[in-house]
C-alpha cells in the first residue's frame, strides 16, 4: 500500500497545512528499528543537561558510506567520540534522495540509519537525526514540502520504538525560499507527523536564515512541551568561513582573518548567547547550539581556531545550553579528528571537551 502525501502549491504558498489528517498512517516497509533500551519519556530540560558535555557532527550525507562507497569514516569513529568524552552525536541525512516513488524510504537506507543509531546506543551517545536537505528546500519549497512530509513519517514509525536518546531534527538551517511564513506554516504538521507515532520524543527545532540567532524570535513553536529550540553559530563569518568555496566570492577570497580572543571578542560572543537565553526564558524552552565551528583549509592559525571554539563552547556551557561541533571529519576543512593521520586535532579537541565533571 503506498502513501498518498501529497500537497497542492497553493497550500505552500500560503503556508497552508503540509499534509492533511486523512493522509495518516506510514507503512514503513522495514521492521522498526529496536533499541536495546526501551523508550522512556524524558523532558527536553533534561537532555540538554545530559548533553551537555559536548557533542559533534558526525557521518553526514556527504559521506559516500551512505552509498557503500569508499570512504574515511570507520563505525569505530562512533565510540571514540565517546571515548574522548563527547555526550551526543548529530547525524546530518540527505534521506530525500533515498525516498522511492511510493514515498517510503528505500529500506537499504534504513538499515544504514539502524547501524549508526545502533552503534550510538552501543556507546551511550545521545543521537539526532538531521534532516539535512536545507539546499534542496531552499529553492524548491513545494518539493521539501512533500519530501519533508514523506521522510518523517518513515523515518518517525522507523524509530518510534528506539530509546530517548535519539532524537530528530525536522530541518537544518531553513533558508531561501523557506521564509518565516512557510517555516511557521509547516511546523505544526511535521510535528504532528512526528506525533502520531512519538507521541513524547524530544524535537529539535531551529529557526529560519540558516538557524540564525536573530530569526528566533520569529520562529513560532507548536504548543508542545518537548521541544528543544537549536541555533547555529559561525560568527565572525569572515574569520570561521575564511577561504570557504560555499560561502560567496568574497569569503572566498579572505585570507589569514584573525581570531586572538580579546575581550571585545569573546564579549561579542557573550552579547549573542544572552539574546539567545532572554528567547530562551521568555519561550520557556532549552537549546542546543547544534553546529559551530571554523573552516581550516585556508587559515594557518590552529591557535586562533581552538581560542574561537573553546570560547564558545565556554560561552554555551556558562548557559546551559547543549552543543555540537561542525564536524567530526572533513580532511583540512573543520575536522577535530583527522582520518589520514587517525588522531584527534589535539587543540580543537581539548577545546570542545568540558573536563572535569
Ligand atoms: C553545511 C556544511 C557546511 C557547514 C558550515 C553545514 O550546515 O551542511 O556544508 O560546511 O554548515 O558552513
Amino acid at each position: 500500500m503506498s502513501i498518498v502525501r501529497s500537497l497542492t502549491l497553493a497550500a505552500v504558498l500560503l503556508a497552508l497545512p503540509l499534509v492533511t489528517h486523512a493522509q495518516a498512517q506510514s507503512q514503513a516497509q522495514t521492521a522498526p528499528y529496536a533499541g536495546k533500551t526501551a523508550y522512556s519519556e524524558i523532558s527536553p530540560e533534561a537532555q540538554v543537561a545530559r548533553m551537555s558535555r559536548g557533542g559533534v557532527n558526525i557521518i553526514g550525507g556527504y559521506e559516500p558510506w551512505w552509498n557503500d562507497g569508499p570512504s574515511k569514516f570507520s563505525p569505530q569513529d562512533i565510540a571514540r567520540t565517546k571515548a574522548a568524552g563527547f555526550t551526543l552525536i548529530r547525524v546530518p541525512l540527505f534521506a530525500f534522495q533515498h525516498l522511492r516513488k511510493d514515498g517510503t524510504l528505500d529500506p537499504a537506507y534504513l538499515k544504514k540509519i539502524d547501524t549508526i543509531v545502533s552503534l550510538a546506543e552501543d556507546s551511550g551517545l545521545d543521537i539526532i537525526l538531521d534532516e539535512h536537505d536545507f539546499e534542496i528546500c531552499a529553492k524548491d519549497v513545494d518539493g521539501c514540502s512533500t519530501s519533508l512530509a514523506n521522510v518523517w513519517y518513515e523515518l518517525s514509525a522507523h524509530f518510534r520504538n528506539a530509546p530517548n536518546s535519539v532524537m530528530f531534527e525536522l530541518l537544518n538551517e531553513p533558508n531561501g525560499n523557506v521564509d518565516d511564513a512557510i517555516w511557521n506554516g509547516w511546523l505544526p504538521d511535521l510535528v504532528s507527523i512526528v506525533r502520531e507515532t512519538n507521541p513524547t520524543r524530544n524535537i529539535v527545532i531551529g529557526p529560519t536564515m540558516w538557524n540564525s540567532i536573530d530569526k528566533l524570535p520569529t520562529l513560532k513553536l507548536p504548543d508542545d512541551r518537548h521541544i528543544i529550540a537549536t541555533f547555529h553559530y559561525y560568527s565572525p563569518f569572515q574569520f570561521t568561513h575564511q577561504g570557504a568555496s560555499w560561502a560567496g566570492a568574497d569569503i572566498q577570497k579572505l585570507r589569514d582573518v584573525r581570531w586572538k580572543g580579546d575581550k571585545a571578542e569573546v564579549d561579542a560572543i557573550a552579547a549573542d548567547f544572552d539574546k539567545v537565553v532572554a528567547w530562551s526564558k521568555a519561550n520557556n524552552r532549552p537549546v542546543l547550539l547544534g553546529e559551530y565551528g571554523s573552516y581550516g583549509q585556508y587559515n594557518p592559525n590552529m591557535d586562533d581556531r581552538a581560542k574561537w571554539t573553546a570560547a564558545v563552547s565556554k560561552a554555551a556551557d556558562a548557559r546551559g545550553f547543549a552543543r555540537a561541533y561542525w564536524y567530526f571529519e572533513d580532511g583540512n576543512g573543520f575536522g577535530v579528528w583527522d582520518a589520514d593521520k587517525k588522531q584527534w586535532r589535539k587543540p580543537l579537541l581539548d577545546a570542545l571537551i568540558t573536563k572535569g565533571q
